[in-house]
């Protein structure tokens, strides 16, 4: 099955009032248990790449390839997705390889400036049919709209959405990025209400902080890409962790790296089902 735009799924997930999966990758192991585990629950999914994953390999192309291919070979439809690109060279560089979709991350800019910022990203996706996900900015602090305290106005999202054209929008409403505890308490209150107030899909960033009730919670008042990213790198590193420990004398990193992408592809099959179902 081709790689699918954000849109194509999004739409429907939202109609259904179901969450989509959004995760992720760091390696090619990351890929590959995140489409196996869409696949073994039969639901689309999001394989993303973050500006920072893209940093840490040195160069967009290698893993970003790696995932094309993996979503081309995929029975389930897959969205290949440029996550919080602060850089248009690099959006420009995903829409030029093939991704379906891309976060343009204004946030740390100035209002007008990520207005128009993200209003140029927005014209160059679409004339290739990609869709673009963003979010408003103006709070500063380390971890800007996705610090626990901040919360987006409802006529805020309404008006980012209008004056960009965007097809999702990042919300901020009580979880933050990177947490390894599942303690976030979201104000689904105001999920409701941006949610009447806005006409496109709404994304929950730093969802690995949310517990499992309460995701599908937020997805039933109204959110629906749902961003996972640390809760799988917690799987993924406990199981090598215990093959290690198990076996002091091994050395194929198959044998670790295999047993966690096996664990990794289980807990995904797990939490598409739990938002979706
Ligand atoms: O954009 C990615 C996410 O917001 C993931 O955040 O690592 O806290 O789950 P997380
Ligand atoms: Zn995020």
């Amino acid at each position: 099955m081709p790689r699918t735009a954000l849109t194509d799924v999004l739409s429907g997930a939202q109609r259904g009032r179901a969450g989509l999966g959004a995760f992720n990758v760091i390696q090619l192991e990351h890929a590959e248990a995140i489409v196996a585990g869409a696949e073994a629950a039969g639901r689309p999914t999001v394989l993303q790449l973050s500006e920072n994953a893209v940093r840490y390999h040195g160069a967009l192309a290698p893993v970003g390839r790696a995932m094309l291919e993996i979503a081309d070979a995929a029975d389930v439809p897959v969205v290949v997705h440029l996550d919080h690109a602060t850089d248009v060279e690099l959006v420009a560089q995903a829409l030029a390889l093939g991704f379906t979709s891309v976060m343009f991350d204004g946030s740390t800019l100035a209002v007008e400036e990520n207005l128009a910022a993200t209003r140029g990203v927005v014209e160059r996706a679409h004339a290739l049919g990609v869709s673009v996900e963003a979010e408003i900015g103006e709070i500063g602090g380390k971890d800007g709209v996705h610090a626990p305290g901040v919360r987006t106005r409802p006529e805020d999202a309404a008006r980012f959405v209008a004056a960009t054209g965007i097809d999702a929008v990042a919300v901020a409403v009580g979880s933050s990025h990177a947490m390894t505890t599942r303690t976030a308490q979201l104000d689904l209150d105001l999920i409701s209400a941006i949610r009447d107030a806005v006409p496109v899909p709404l994304v929950l960033h730093g969802s690995s902080g949310v517990p499992d009730d309460h995701l599908r919670e937020a997805v039933a008042a109204g959110m629906t890409k749902i961003n996972i990213s640390t809760h799988l790198n917690g799987t993924f590193t406990d199981r090598v962790r215990q093959v290690l420990a198990a076996d002091p004398a091994l050395v194929d990193p198959r044998k670790y790296l295999g047993a966690a992408r096996t664990a990794t592809a289980q807990e995904v099959e797990r939490l598409v089902r739990l938002l979706a179902d």
